[in-house]
């Protein structure tokens, strides 16, 4: 069991808590605060326990440079009006310097603020042990909230922990339930659902996966290289070459496995990546050479669907279309509805997914929402996430 926040006495405490607010942004909105929502039992505990409270997190990929558009200043102004209180945003390009270091000194029982994105430091992602330090001289406990960065071995995910202790946040723990009790005691038929385009990323996890479960249902941007591999022509559909032998491996070894493998019998696919582009639906084997699947179609759905009906726990992680474009956001929401409609124990991994379920207002529908894209993905394959191996056991 890992220490979480109940078992510190906060008063006189600061905590240094590391969050995943990497939320999508349209300027300066964010368009999708579910990290934001996630991350506020924690803040609001650790206010009413007497804790003053330094929250850290990154927020896309600035490679090391202070990248005004990466700014966290508004998260710090939505956490404001969420906490009902200031967080006071100490903005630096090297994140960590003397002003900050006293703003995060003056904090009082209960106040909370904001450091800047901590990947402005290229320090950050080498896991650099004077950032660690650095940032560990801001408190007096670490708290890990960051579910969604808890795969990067960082130095405010992991290294920090070397000087002070460490213990989780609320998010960390129910995270670690409703993906544990899926992967080590799932009720079966256990199905998951992968998609999304991040093909290279995901085909290692499919390849765990099959010892896992008892349907494996593939759709998506990855589709298309399964479907190369089986020897279709796809047109001008996403390919990952490199991925191109492993689905081919992947085929072979759900077969062996006697796992339910399904992929899309029918997709959508269009002239051009844009929703006004001219589309019609086609089997997989009679995709033409001038155009991209954007979505499963009404065949795949039905034979999901019904597939998906006999499972009494599903694991969801990517997108089964371009849902951004409602012309191809069709297949998804007929999987996030099916979900939310079954009696099953239903999961959804972080990123993509989590954004359309909740684009289609069926969050409250699902049992869990998982903060991770990643690194719920890499908790299904078994393996241990640097950030949370690094919290302090009981
Ligand atoms: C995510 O959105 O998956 C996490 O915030 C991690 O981001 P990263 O892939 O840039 O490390």
């Amino acid at each position: 069991m890992k220490k979480t926040i109940r078992d510190i006495d906060w008063a006189g405490k600061t905590a240094v808590m590391r969050c995943d607010f990497n939320v999508p942004l349209d300027g300066d909105r964010i368009t999708d605060e579910t990290r934001i929502q996630a991350a506020l039992p924690s803040i609001n505990y650790l206010i009413e326990n007497g804790a003053a409270i330094v929250l850290m997190s990154h927020l896309g990929r600035p490679k090391g440079q202070a990248k005004p558009e990466f700014s966290l200043l508004p998260v710090a102004k939505r956490l404001s009006e969420c906490l009902g209180k200031e967080v006071r945003f100490v903005a630096s390009d090297v994140v960590v310097d003397d002003d900050v270091r006293a703003a995060a000194k003056e904090l009082g029982a209960g106040d909370v603020m904001l450091i800047e994105n901590v990947r402005y430091r290229a320090e950050e992602e080498k896991n650099d042990p004077e950032f660690a330090k650095d940032l560990a001289s801001l408190g007096d406990i670490f708290v890990q909230e960051a579910f969604g960065t808890s795969h990067r071995a960082h130095a405010s995910t992991t290294g920090i922990a070397d000087y002070i202790p460490a213990v989780s946040g609320f998010l960390i723990e129910k995270e670690l339930k409703f993906l544990g009790e899926a992967v080590n005691n799932p009720q079966r038929p256990f199905a998951a659902i992968m998609g999304g385009a991040k093909v290279k990323d995901k085909i290692p996890v499919i390849t765990n996966l099959l010892d896992k479960v008892d349907i494996l249902i593939i759709g998506g941007g990855m589709s298309y290289t399964f479907f190369k591999a089986q020897g279709h022509s796809i047109g001008t559909s996403l390919l990952d070459e490199e991925g191109l032998e492993l689905a081919a491996d992947i085929l072979k070894k759900a077969e062996e496995k006697g796992v339910k493998f399904l992929l899309p019998v029918d997709v959508v696919a269009a002239d051009e990546f844009a929703n006004d582009s001219p589309h019609d639906t086609y089997p997989v084997d009679a995709i033409p050479d001038n155009r991209m699947g954007l979505d499963i179609g009404a065949e795949t759905i039905k034979l999901f669907t019904e597939t998906l009906k006999t499972a009494k726990t599903v694991v969801w992680n990517g997108p089964m279309g371009v849902f951004e474009m409602e012309n191809f956001a069709v297949g998804t929401k007929a999987i996030a509805e099916c979900l939310a409609e079954i009696d099953a124990t239903t999961v959804i991994g972080g990123g993509d997914s989590a954004a359309a379920v909740t684009q289609f207002g069926l969050a409250d529908k699902m049992t869990h929402i998982s903060t991770g894209g990643g690194a719920s993905l890499e908790f299904l394959e078994g393996r241990e996430l640097p950030g949370i191996a690094v919290i302090d056991d009981k």
